[in-house]
């Protein structure tokens, strides 16, 4: 794994900025395996800033998401599907029918999770970006997630339904189940970066960089992973 330390959370973003950036100007047809939370805000808003700026084009772009709760349709602002198109379609030239999340309000949600990994196989992710929940898991595959998975649904771990529910106005109100890509469908991207931000990370970061492989931590497959790039700021590597 190449490990990237940066000096705070900003420059976090713009390391990893950078490398979206390149990936979209080398390959204007490129599949962006994308990631919502806290964590790539600031590199959402430096793509934004970018095109803004630069006038980078997205038209013929894709975007794949990793996950999504539940329950929650594009209306709810909780959802992830209205975060990205908050927080960063809306800043793009991207044509919407270009952007792909499962869908939370599917009625049959096998057959949705079918859907997802039909679609992923339509659209090998060129670049992955991914956060790193304190317990270790991406996306939402929890400890003990076989590393064989695709898209499934999951049962939220309850430090992930504490850690999210700083996002809700009450915790009873934080969805319990998700519809996440699976460890097999991550693994599958040409390139992945992940990013990590903050003390409360540290602990999962080592054990994800220099812990032993096992489903126990998720995050830790990405050890066998041929391009994976980790770019952490001092305090999230700082058990490195
Ligand atoms: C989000 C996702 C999660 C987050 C992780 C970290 O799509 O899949 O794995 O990346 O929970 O969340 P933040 O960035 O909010 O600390």
């Amino acid at each position: 794994m190449n490990i990237i330390i940066t000096k705070d959370q900003a420059e976090m973003s713009r390391e990893g900025a950078k490398i979206f950036l390149d990936v979209i100007r080398n390959d204007p047809y490129a599949v962006l395996g994308l990631a919502t939370g806290t964590t790539p805000l600031g590199l959402y808003a430096q793509l934004a800033e970018d095109r803004r700026r630069n006038g980078t084009s997205y038209r013929n772009i894709r975007t794949v998401n990793l996950d999504e709760y539940i329950g929650l349709g594009a209306e709810d602002e909780q959802s992830y599907v209205y975060f990205m198109r908050h927080n960063l379609f809306r800043y793009l030239d991207i044509p919407l029918e270009n952007t792909h999340l499962p869908n939370g309000k599917a009625e049959d949600l096998s057959a949705e999770c079918a859907r997802y990994n039909a679609l992923l196989d339509t659209l090998p992710r060129t670049v992955q970006l991914l956060g790193i929940g304190s317990n270790g898991h991406i996306a939402f595959n929890e400890p003990g997630t076989p590393f064989g998975s695709e898209t499934h649904v999951v049962t939220l771990a309850e430090s992930t339904v504490r850690d999210n529910s700083r996002l809700f106005a009450r915790q009873e109100n934080v969805p319990r189940r998700a519809l996440t890509m699976g460890l097999k469908n991550i693994m599958e991207a040409e390139k992945i970066v992940v990013l990590a931000s903050g003390a409360g990370k540290a602990n999962a970061v080592s054990s994800m960089v220099r812990g032993v492989v096992t489903e126990a931590v998720p995050a830790s497959i990405l050890q066998r992973h041929p391009n994976c790039t980790l770019i952490a700021d001092k305090e999230a590597a700082s058990l490195i």
